[in-house]
């Protein structure tokens, strides 16, 4: 296919953005890079538990892979080892859309999808409080690179690729000169600790061979190693640091969808060093857990019932649930605007948060703008619920794996979810063994695949034809 490129003259851009469905040209990265700024704002906002938090995220390990890998052990024995923590889909990019917005949105694929300016992500709630951000892409270009992949440039393997970035995913985001700007590479990392300028959010993927993606877990897991052991050496990336290590999803599709998953860092306590915690978190956990740790609001997603690190929670008197994960896959998406899925997933509606009073685990309500854009509309689901649970139906809305061929067919028989608990509220909810009906697919679904080059100008809405 030809390669698309899209030059987006941002309002105070530097410089143009290349925006590409596919690897963008040589020639054009490096003049792009030529005029490149990465931003590297700092704040000092403190938290109930830790005044920073970073994720670190490999890719594609089964639950007991990476549980048997020596190095991995080493880790989980220098922190909190977590047992029962989730990834929320299949394949790649919907979960790290999911640790970003709150949502996955039923994407069902890597593809080149922009979601719209008006979903709102974890960078609009660190922003209420003037808390900085930022994200190390290991192979990046130049901060805030729009393109699909970069390539090795020697031999030409697969380096950075798109679908492992979490906010370049947001209009909001990387339709933000200034926010974009701030999503850089490594050598960015480096100096920013040099600098004294940490961001106290980040996000950090390292690049396909040394995530697993490409290698696997014994590699990924020495790689892992030495890089911690190098920034433990540095007190600000270290000393006051919620560090999560996780993986995006399971290698095996059918599967649980559990992930193996560690806390470390200067946050946490020396007595909980080289302890096991058994609760249930998935990926919107980790946006509940930073809204708890420095009061902000929620995104009224799938991380208002989410649970809470205890590192947090413990803190402020909320009880995360206890959830039976006897039938839990969390291994598919479900029905909305980025499914692919030619059968019955897609919905060309966009999930409508929760606007409404809800206090959400963290307690802190709904973000002021996600009421303002969404409060006229009746939310898709009960987001206060601890994962996508369909209360209406007393089913699990994320479906049991299938694919035929190349062709994934979900949506095709809810299991019903086994009882779970609250107790914070006492509440339990019943069984249900029905199957749900199939939704039909009602149109084409917003991946991008457009062709040729357009200029737009500054603040237009990218619309790629569809
Ligand atoms: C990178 O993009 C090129 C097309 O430009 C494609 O052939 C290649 O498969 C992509 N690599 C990855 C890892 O996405
Ligand atoms: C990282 O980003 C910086 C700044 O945008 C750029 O100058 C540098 O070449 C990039 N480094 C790598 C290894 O791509
Ligand atoms: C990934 O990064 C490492 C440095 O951490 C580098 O040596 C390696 O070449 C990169 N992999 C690819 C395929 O570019
Ligand atoms: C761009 O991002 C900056 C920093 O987060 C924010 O202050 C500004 O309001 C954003 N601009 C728009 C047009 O959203
Ligand atoms: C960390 O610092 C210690 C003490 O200075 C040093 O021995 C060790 O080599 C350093 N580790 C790394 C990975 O840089
Ligand atoms: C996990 O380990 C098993 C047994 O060694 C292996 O067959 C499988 O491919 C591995 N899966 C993943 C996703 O790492
Ligand atoms: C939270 O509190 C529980 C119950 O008191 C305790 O067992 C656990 O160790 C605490 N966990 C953390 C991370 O503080
Ligand atoms: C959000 O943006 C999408 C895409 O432009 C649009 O279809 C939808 O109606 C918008 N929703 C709201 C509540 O503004
Ligand atoms: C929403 O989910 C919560 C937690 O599972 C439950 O307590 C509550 O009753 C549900 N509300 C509705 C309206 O179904
Ligand atoms: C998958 O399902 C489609 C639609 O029913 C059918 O056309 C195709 O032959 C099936 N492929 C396989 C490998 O079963
Ligand atoms: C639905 O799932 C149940 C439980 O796994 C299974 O027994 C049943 O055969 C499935 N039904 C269909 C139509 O696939
Ligand atoms: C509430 O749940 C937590 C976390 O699972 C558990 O440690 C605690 O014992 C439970 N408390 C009660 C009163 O059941």
């Amino acid at each position: 296919m030809q390669s698309a490129v899209l030059l987006l003259a941002a309002a105070g851009a530097a410089s143009a953005q290349l925006i590409t469905t596919s690897e963008p040209p040589l020639s054009d990265i490096k003049a792009a890079a030529a005029t490149a700024v990465p931003s590297s704002p700092v704040s000092n906002v403190q938290g109930l538990a830790f005044k920073n938090f970073y994720q670190i995220w490999l890719e594609n390990i089964d639950y007991g892979n990476a549980s048997d890998d020596s190095n991995q052990k080493y880790l989980a024995s220098k922190g909190i080892e977590l047992t029962n923590f989730w990834a929320v889909a299949h394949p790649s990019e919907p979960n790290y859309a999911s640790t970003a917005a709150g949502d996955q949105f039923a994407m069902d694929n890597d593809d080149f999808i922009q979601i719209p300016a008006n979903v709102s992500t974890v960078v609009d709630l660190l922003d209420t409080k003037g808390i900085s951000w930022g994200e190390y892409q290991e192979s990046l270009p130049y901060a805030g690179f729009q393109g699909f992949n970069y390539s090795n440039q020697q031999t030409y393997a697969n380096d950075y690729v798109r679908k492992h970035n979490p906010l370049i995913l947001f209009d909001n985001v990387a339709g933000n000169a200034s926010r974009a700007s701030q999503i850089k590479n490594f050598t960015s990392l480096w100096s920013d600790i040099e600098n004294n300028s940490l961001p106290q959010w980040a996000f950090i993927t390292p690049n396909m061979t040394n995530d697993a993606h490409d290698t696997n877990i014994s590699f990924a897991s020495v790689w892992e190693r030495n890089f911690i052991e190098k920034l433990e050496n540095y007190t600000d990336f270290w000393n006051e640091s919620l560090i999560l290590l996780t993986f995006d999803e399971t290698g095996d599709y059918p599967i649980q969808n559990k992930v193996f998953s560690v806390l470390l860092g200067g946050a946490i306590p020396s007595n909980l060093v080289g302890t096991v915690d058994n609760t249930f978190y998935t990926h919107y956990s980790t946006l509940a857990t930073v809204q708890a740790n420095w009061g902000l609001p929620s995104l009224g997603r799938w991380d208002c019932g989410a649970n809470i690190f205890q590192i947090v929670s413990n803190k402020t008197g909320y009880t995360n649930y206890q959830v039976d994960t006897t039938n839990l896959y969390l291994n598919s998406s479900f029905i909305g605007p980025l499914s692919t899925n030619t059968y019955s997933n897609y919905s060309s509606v966009w999930p409508v948060p929760a606007t409404g009073n809800e206090s959400c685990s963290a307690g802190h309500g709904i973000l002021d703008s996600v009421k303002a854009t969404w409060g006229a509309l009746a939310p898709t689901y009960n987001y206060t619920s601890p994962f996508p649970f369909d209360t209406a139906s007393h089913k699990d809305v994320n479906v049991p794996f299938s694919r035929n061929g190349t062709t994934w067919i979900s949506g095709v028989n809810n299991t019903a979810l086994t009882t779970k608990t609250s107790n914070s509220t006492g509440s339990t909810t019943g069984t249900s063994t029905s199957s749900s009906a199939v939704p039909s697919h009602t149109g084409a679904a917003s991946v991008n695949s457009a062709s040729g080059a357009l200029a737009l100008a500054a603040g237009a809405v990218l619309a790629f034809a569809l």
